[in-house]
């Protein structure tokens, strides 16, 4: 069952049902809020009725405070009480978050069962009251508008102990052999984007490389900045040079493809690119690609003292950079004239060892796009929205019937940057460490903070939109264990 996150999520059932139960292996412990705990903080027990006002006074407190924010909240209480309700659901609509019901629908005399089971039941004359209005309270559901009303039935467990799920593995099934496909059908390539390498960054590439290797992600890609970019880091943070990197990782002998996302097209003339990329093949047996962009970030063209054109020249040196570097690749060494590229001759070796995909990246709509449909390999689009993906895919595929090319001559590959943690606790916890000022949901929302589970579920739907291939970029990847734990990601 998928219910939306963030979201209020309220629990319907009589005591007994198992509200508690279903709500613990699913929901961070402080994203429950239950009326028997609060009892416990201000009573004296979870069962401690006198205390019941006051319970529900702080509760109502929470529920709204944690609404306001956009967290996800599980309101565990009988939620048999129709004006309390409509006021949690009024709650969420204020804060726009989506309004859940869950309904443990479970069978009155299991409940009786399992109640005269407990250390303190409920006497018999209030279970029958409470079991009396919860025979009514799917209709009353269906009538208050909830987004969702989820029936959950429980089966009778009286010899069964009760199996929890444990929070989510981090090691998946076997990998898949060879290609590197997952069963997804998606092939993911690690981005490195930041560097925490202490005193050994030669040690801590080939450790984060062979981590890679070994969580069976198809490549490894490096940015191509000058200047760290605010996005991922502090000026100050190292950046290294990725060609001159991807040869020290091209030593290691790993079954990695290598590459860059994305080098500007300011930086280097293309057929210095198109060598060093020819080089990297030559040195890894053909498992070199390039992804090329227009640049973008003034500040470290200022520094270093590269040129930075308007973007219209940008644009128009993208075109020529790609046609300029197949052409230095193809076979022989004949003379190009073509797309406003003149070479005299096309001598450049070594050869690469395999072809060399060229990856276009950039997601104007005008003229990145029609160069990619033009003569890219693959065009590289951002993932936050997928509705925004899709119709950027449509955009791409109308550029290609424009220009004759077939439309699955262009894979379609993302930039991926979500938080993935191994369980719910952990996700959680790396959004409170990674947020700085941004709010909390707002902060999770934007990276799509998930476990490795949650990713793989929205994968699976960037598949069905006709990606390829992710390069999956998190925010925190500091060790090679970061690195491991996304392995469920590759299966
Ligand atoms: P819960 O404590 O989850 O019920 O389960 P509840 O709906 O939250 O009840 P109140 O409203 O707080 O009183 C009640 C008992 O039933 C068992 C649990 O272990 C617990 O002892 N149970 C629950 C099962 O045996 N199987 C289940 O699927 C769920
Ligand atoms: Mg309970």
């Amino acid at each position: 069952m998928q219910l939306p996150d963030p979201a209020l999520v309220v629990l319907v059932g009589a005591s007994g049902a198992g509200k508690s139960t279903w709500a613990a292996p699913r929901y961070r412990a402080q994203e429950v809020v239950s009326s028997d705990a609060l009892r416990g903080i201000v009573g004296s027990g979870p069962h401690d009725l006198d205390a019941s006002a006051d319970a529900f006074g702080v509760l109502e407190t929470i529920v709204e405070a944690r609404l306001r924010r956009g967290l996800t909240t599980v309101v565990d209480t009988l939620g048999l009480d129709p004006t309390r309700r409509l006021a949690w659901l009024a709650a969420a609509r204020a804060a726009g978050l989506p309004a859940v019901v869950v309904l443990l629908d479970t069978p009155e005399a299991e409940c009786r069962r399992r109640n005269s089971a407990r250390d303190r039941p409920v006497p018999a004359p209030v279970l029958a009251a409470q079991l009396k209005t919860a025979r009514d309270v799917r209709r009353q559901l269906e009538a208050e508008g909830w987004d969702l009303v989820a029936a959950v039935a429980v089966e009778s467990t009286a010899d069964v102990p009760v199996a929890l799920p444990d929070s989510v593995p981090v090691s998946a099934p076997a990998l898949p052999v060879g290609d590197r496909t997952s069963s997804l059908g998606l092939r993911s390539v690690l981005q490195v984007s930041r560097f925490p390498w202490g005193e050994e960054p030669l040690a801590w590439l080939t450790d984060i490389a062979r981590a890679a290797d070994e969580a069976g992600f198809a490549g490894l890609a490096l940015m191509d900045h000058l200047i760290q970019v605010p996005q991922v880091g502090r000026a100050w943070d190292p950046i290294p040079e990725p060609w001159v990197t991807l040869g020290a990782i091209a030593g290691l002998g790993t079954g990695l493809e290598l590459g860059t996302l994305c080098t500007p097209v300011t930086f280097r003339p293309a057929g210095v690119t198109a060598k060093a990329a020819a080089t990297l093949s030559a040195l890894t047996g053909g498992r070199a690609f390039v992804g090329i962009g227009a640049g973008w970030f003034e500040r470290e063209h200022a520094a270093h003292g590269i040129a930075f054109p308007p973007a219209r020249e940008r644009l128009d040196e993208l075109e020529r950079a790609v046609v300029t570097m197949k052409a230095l690749w193809s076979a022989g060494t004949k003379s190009y004239d073509g797309h406003g590229v003149v070479l005299p001759e096309t001598t450049s070796y070594p050869r690469p060892a395999g072809p060399i995909q060229v990856v276009v990246g950039g997601s104007g709509e005008r003229r990145t796009l029609r160069i990619a449909a033009r003569h890219a390999d693959a065009c590289n689009l951002r993932t936050t929205d997928e509705a925004e993906l899709a119709r950027l895919v449509g955009v791409l595929h109308a550029h290609c019937d424009d220009v004759g090319r077939p439309r699955d001559e262009v894979a379609v590959t993302v930039l991926d940057l979500p938080v993935v943690g191994r369980d719910r606790d952990d996700v959680w916890a790396r959004v409170e460490r990674l947020r700085g000022r941004t709010a909390a949901a707002t902060y999770a929302a934007r990276t799509l903070a998930a476990t490795v589970d949650g990713h793989r579920d929205r994968w699976a739907r960037l598949a069905g939109l006709g990606v390829t291939t992710v390069f999956l970029a998190t925010p925190d990847l500091g060790s090679p264990e970061d690195v491991l734990a996304l392995r469920g990601l590759n299966a």
